[in-house]
Order: C-alpha cells, then sequence, then structure tokens
C-alpha cells in the first residue's frame, strides 16, 4: 500500500467533489485508476445485476434456475448452457451506446491521466465510448473471444455469433465440447492480465474512481480497499468501506449525474458533452443500411443537419461564441440533438417510446 498524495484536505469539513476538481486539474496528479460495475451501464438501457426490481439476478424467472447466480456458474453450464445463451443474446455487445460516464473515461484518457479502468462488465462500452484498449481491464472477461470450456479450442466471434443467434448452442468443431465465452464465470479465474497489471496500477494510483458496483464479487470487491490514495465513490448506495477514511468522498445518486457535476467543477463539461455527442455520430455510420431498408436517405440525414444548425445559429442556442467558431462541435452537437429527437419521433410514431435515452435504434 502507497501512502504518497499531494492530495490536500480542506481545513475544515470533510473534502467534496469541489475539493476532487481542484486535485484532478491542479497538475499534481498523474494516475487516476478507475474500478467500475453494471451500474454506470443502466442509463444505456442495460440492467444492473443486483438492483431490487430492476437487477437482472430478479428478473431471471423465466430461465427456470434454481438460484440467479447459476446462470454465470461454470458447473450448472455444463448442465443446462441454453440459460446463459439466452441472456447473451440480449447482452451482446454492440447495442447499446455508451453513456455520459463512459465518455467522462475518454476525457480522462485526453487529459492524459487516465491510468487504467477495471471493468466488471463485458458491455465493453469503455472501448466504444473511444478509451483505448490498452487502458481496460475486462476483470470479468469480454465476448472478445470464445473457447471449449473442454479442449480450449478457439471458436471465430462471428461464427458464435450466428450459431448464438439461430438459438442454437455453440459446440467445439475439436472435440464436440461446449463452447463459452471468454467471460469469467463463478469458479473461473480472472484473466491474467488482470493479476498482470494490478500491482503496479494500484501502487502507481494517485486517485480511484469507483462507480456503479455493489462491491460484492471478489477479488474486484476488496481493489478500493488496497489503495490508501484518495477514493471517490459514485453510486445509488454507498458500498464497500468508502466513508471510513477523511479523503473518501461519496456522491450517491445516479453516477452520471455525478460524473456531470464533477465535469462542470473540473471545467472540462462542454469536453464531455463533444465526446458524449461524438458517440451518437457511430448511429449515422449505419445511414448506408438505413438507405438500403428505404427509410431515409444519407442526404435526407445531412439536409436534416444542416437545416437544424442553421436554426440553432439563427436563433443563438448555443453556449457561447466559442462553440460557433467551432463548426465540427457544433454539428456534432446537432447530431447529438438530432438523433435523440429523430429517434423519439420514430418511437413515437410505433407507440412504444421507452425513455432510455442512450440505447442505440436497432430496427
Ligand atoms: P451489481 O448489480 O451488483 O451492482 C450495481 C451497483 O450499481 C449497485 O450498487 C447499484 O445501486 C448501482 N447503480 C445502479 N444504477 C446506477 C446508476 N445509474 N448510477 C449509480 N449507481 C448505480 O453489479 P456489479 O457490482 O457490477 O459477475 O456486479 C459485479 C458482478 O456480479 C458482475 O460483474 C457479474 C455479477 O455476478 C459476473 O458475471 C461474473
Amino acid at each position: 500500500m502507497r501512502s504518497k498524495t499531494k492530495f490536500a484536505l480542506p481545513t475544515s469539513g470533510k473534502p467534496d467533489l469541489a475539493a476532487m476538481a481542484s486535485y484532478l486539474t491542479s497538475g499534481d496528479l498523474s494516475s487516476v485508476v478507475v474500478m467500475v460495475g453494471a451500474g454506470i451501464s443502466t442509463a444505456a438501457g442495460i440492467p444492473d445485476f443486483r438492483s431490487p426490481k430492476t437487477g437482472l439476478y430478479h428478473n431471471l424467472s423465466r430461465l427456470k434456475l434454481p438460484y440467479a447466480e447459476a446462470v454465470f456458474d461454470i458447473d450448472y453450464f455444463r448442465k443446462r448452457p441454453e440459460a446463459f445463451y439466452t441472456l447473451a443474446q440480449e447482452l451482446y455487445p454492440g447495442k447499446f451506446r455508451p453513456t455520459l460516464f463512459h465518455s467522462f473515461l475518454k476525457v480522462l484518457e485526453e487529459k492524459k491521466i487516465l491510468r487504467r479502468v477495471y471493468t466488471q462488465n463485458i458491455d465493453t462500452l469503455e472501448e466504444i465510448a473511444g478509451v483505448d484498449a490498452q487502458k481496460v481491464v475486462y476483470a470479468h472477461g469480454s465476448f472478445a473471444e470464445n473457447h471449449c470450456i473442454d479442449c480450449h479450442a478457439e471458436m471465430d466471434k462471428e461464427d458464435l455469433k450466428v450459431i448464438m443467434e439461430n438459438n442454437e448452442i455453440p459446440k467445439c468443431k475439436e472435440c464436440g465440447g461446449l463452447v463459452k465465452p471468454d467471460i469469467v464465470f463463478f469458479g473461473e479465474n480472472l484473466p491474467a492480465r488482470f493479476f498482470k497489471l494490478l500491482d503496479a496500477d494500484l501502487s502507481s494510483a494517485d486517485l480511484i474512481i469507483v462507480a456503479g458496483t455493489s462491491l460484492q464479487v471478489q477479488p474486484f470487491a476488496s481493489l478500493p480497499t488496497q489503495v490508501s490514495c484518495p477514493r471517490i465513490l459514485f453510486n445509488l448506495e454507498s458500498v464497500g468501506d468508502f466513508g471510513r477514511r477523511k479523503t473518501d468522498v461519496i456522491r450517491l445518486g445516479p453516477c452520471d449525474e455525478g460524473i456531470q457535476e464533477l465535469a462542470e467543477k473540473c471545467g472540462w463539461d462542454k469536453r464531455l458533452t463533444e465526446v458524449w455527442n461524438s458517440t451518437a455520430i457511430k448511429k449515422w455510420k449505419s445511414v448506408e443500411e438505413e438507405e438500403e431498408s428505404g427509410k431515409k436517405t444519407q442526404a435526407e440525414v445531412l439536409k436534416a443537419i444542416n437545416e437544424d444548425v442553421k436554426k440553432k445559429k439563427s436563433a443563438g442556442d448555443d453556449d457561447g461564441a466559442a462553440s460557433k467558431d467551432n463548426d465540427a462541435n457544433y454539428i456534432a452537437e446537432a447530431i447529438g440533438d438530432l438523433e435523440i429527437s429523430e429517434s423519439k419521433e420514430r418511437e413515437d410514431a410505433k407507440g412504444k417510446f421507452k425513455p432510455e435515452k442512450n440505447k442505440v435504434e436497432q430496427e
């Protein structure tokens, strides 16, 4: 455990987000380690595991499991792989847009102070938000690779996806054993990369940010206790041993709200908005697909963007001269606005709009 910290406690009262913002922008800090769980992705429309009523473990009765966590239990998988594969189809990456919290990680990377993100999530939204793969440790694995649980032969990601989408169970071409994505199940080891990087990352950390996790699953749950630097928690509830240290800051509530507040206090909110809006542009890359299905032509999309930009400019509806001077940012913002309003229109038209503003439309 390392004790070096340049964080100055306030002369009176407890430290708060403002104190952490001063620390983050002081230039004294070069290594932020972030530890996250399912709660950072709920705003994207992906349920977490343990929240009462909305969590996955409370909504798995359709899978008829002996107990909820069996869906990620390797022994149960051997007996009934279809339970996991039913869920895997729903959680498979590529259907969801990163949240504001994910985009904040990208901002930290741009500021050159992001040492690493340790994520328990398998949605890969950290990378979809633009964070370099080298900065991310998938502590509970991911869908990136798939292996036979008996002979360990690899199955191609695309092959597995097709089999899964046909509601079939992927079997090994070599030995006929069950194939499973390299998601860490209960009873399996964490990836070697987790253990390789952990010690050096934790001993160099100037600040730990923990978000959206109940800290119920070991060894991840003990990571925040292994550092002596200041820590911030963004979560709906207090978890772990947060609050026991003088330098802890706890921001209860939705983590997107908390991170917006921190970004504002750092003076990074405008950049955070730009980075988050740029994640919406990914949707417009599928315009060709929309053209094919006859829904909207690329020309129509661009015309709509241009009209909206013109409207906004003439109404002075922006946050100042600086953004007016920067057309790229201005258009990125406009695209972000359009994406949300148009997806609402389309869903409304079908009479099934759900207020999941971050979820990328799949039509
Ligand atoms: P959990 O579902 O256990 O915890 C999610 C935490 O996020 C809870 O404390 C929620 O209150 C909080 N939360 C939910 N929405 C939030 C929001 N919008 N803003 C802030 N906080 C929010 O999920 P994890 O801790 O990630 O393992 O679960 C850890 C592991 O348990 C998972 O990786 C998975 C599971 O079994 C495997 O699959 C191996």
